[in-house]
């Protein structure tokens, strides 16, 4: 079928669709008011002013939108000019609306905070230029939220964009294409825009966020050490979902700075690793704070973590240590408390802990931190903690031996220059490490993810040995 021909069964549909499209007479209509929660619930993560709806139909969207935030400015345009009649019937304040091609959006370059589209750009012959398009009038910074169908397996949206839509064509209908995610990322790159987030939700929907870069960033990727972009960007990615386990507002606002894609450090075992660990931690943290509500948190190699937003407990002293680099960007981004110190300095030049103060119960965490050290360096670093800090407690990941030097076999860091250079049996072996040291716990990551998937539970029946650890030490006298 050629595009022309999409266009006017697209238009000769919604043109008769269009008086009785926002009526239970529509079927149409009661398949894409099931988006509009979705979309509310993301445009309210950002601020806007300006926002254009794509395919917008007779505007119900807006018409919510219009209702909720008045003050703001919107544009509808649409293909079918029965459907932008129909719209401007409504006579809404602030909203403009514009019969045209969502292929070559009739706008300035740089008008709009967001653009949605819902249920539409499955009609558009030339989807390409629809992307191009939207990347041309978003602001920098600004975001594309799509909601369109898809299929939960590629084999089905085969059948559907195969012989389902060829049939519903016969009948009078313009589908072109049900859209995977590999399609809309390749789009969206295409097009310069970044790809933040492809959920499959209920009814057989996608829900997208891309984003066009801001032209200059505060943060640049040569700032980073590259192993703190994992969890970094698998919180991110997790706080953008429907119902995050954790929530990270940094590490959203850091990788859409830094306009990164995501894809090559958020993969489902390494997402699930650690998502459990940021869980157990915090839980950990919470405990021990309670207990010993004026301790000194003293997080090393921090990369981007924020728990102190999810469990200070508002008497605590937090102190972030890392490469100057990457304390650089977390200056930048982070806003200055009181209670929070940034230290730019080697764990292995022991000044690093000048300053700190030693005299209360100390919650040291190293998160995702050992197994790249050599068992040298760890005892040395340990050493230090032991002469430093006479009382508190220490968190530690550790790695299970065998997967140390395998680090190519690793979902993730294999797309970093990482070693893993350390692990242990058993977290007791650290214990002979330093005098006095106790290990209170030891517990799998797997007792975490096994609560969230079929596949977390297969995992830890199968390959429990193996995987990430907490384990919990205890050092000098708490009293
Ligand atoms: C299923 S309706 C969705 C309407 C509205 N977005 C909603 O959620 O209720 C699809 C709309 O996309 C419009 N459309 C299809 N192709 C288009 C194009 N190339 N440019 C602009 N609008 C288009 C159709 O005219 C129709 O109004």
């Amino acid at each position: 079928m050629t595009d022309k021909k999409y266009k006017e069964l697209t238009m000769s549909e919604f043109t008769k669709a269009a008086e009785i499209y926002e009526t239970d007479h529509a079927g149409v209509y009661n398949m894409c008011k099931k988006d509009y929660p979705d979309v509310l619930a993301e445009l309210e993560k950002e601020p806007f002013d300006d926002l254009l709806d794509c395919g917008c139909g007779t505007a119900p969207m807006l018409t919510l939108l219009n209702e909720k935030y008045p003050e703001k400015h919107y544009t509808g345009i649409d293909l079918t000019p029965k459907m932008i009649e129909v719209a401007k019937a409504k006579n809404m304040k602030n909203v403009e609306l514009v019969v045209g091609d969502c292929e070559n959006l009739p706008f300035e370059e740089n008008s709009f905070d967001v653009v949605i589209c819902c249920q539409s750009f499955h009609h558009y012959p030339n989807v390409q230029d629809f992307f191009n398009s939207v990347y041309r009038v978003l602001r920098p910074g600004g975001r594309l939220v799509l909601r369109d169908m898809t299929m939960k397996t590629s084999a089905v949206r085969w059948l559907c964009n195969n012989v389902e839509l060829p049939l519903v064509n016969l009948t009078g209908h313009g589908d072109v294409h049900v859209y995977g995610k590999a399609e809309v990322k390749a789009l969206c790159k295409n097009a310069g825009l970044n790809m933040e987030l492809f959920e499959k939700r209920d009814f057989c929907r996608m829900h997208c966020v891309a984003r066009k870069p801001k032209e200059q960033s505060v943060i640049s990727l040569g700032d980073v050490q590259e192993t703190a972009l994992i969890p970094l960007a698998i919180k991110a990615n997790e706080s953008r979902r429907k119902s995050p386990r954790i929530y990270d507002a940094k590490a959203v606002e850091i990788i859409s700075a830094l306009g990164i894609d995501t894809d090559k450090y958020d993969k489902f075992a390494s997402h699930e690793g650690v998502v459990a660990r940021t869980i157990m931690i915090d839980r950990t943290v919470s405990k021990l704070l309670e207990k010993h509500p004026d301790a000194i948190v003293v997080n090393i190699g921090c990369g981007f973590d924020d728990r102190f937003s999810r469990v200070d407990n508002g008497k605590a002293h937090w102190y972030h240590v890392d490469h100057a680099d990457s304390i650089e960007v977390r200056r930048k981004v982070f806003e200055p408390h009181e209670r929070q110190t940034l230290i730019a300095g080697d764990l292995f030049e022991n000044s690093w802990t000048n300053g700190i103060p030693n005299d209360k119960v100390t919650i040291i965490i190293a998160e995702g931190l050992l197994m790249y050290f050599t068992e040298d360096k760890v005892k040395a670093l340990m050493e230090h903690i032991h002469a430093y800090f006479p009382r508190g407690f220490m968190l530690a990941e550790l790695m299970s031996p065998i997967a140390t030097g395998n680090e190519k076999m690793h979902d993730t860091v294999k797309n970093t220059n990482a070693r893993f250079t350390f692990g242990v049996k058993d977290g007791r072996e650290l214990e002979s490490y330093c005098d006095g040291w106790k290990l209170i716990n030891e517990t799998s990551f797997f007792a975490e993810i096994k609560k969230y998937s079929v596949a977390g539970k297969i995992g830890s029946l199968l390959a429990g040995k193996f995987m990430n650890r907490l384990a919990v030490y205890k050092f000098g006298d708490q009293q």
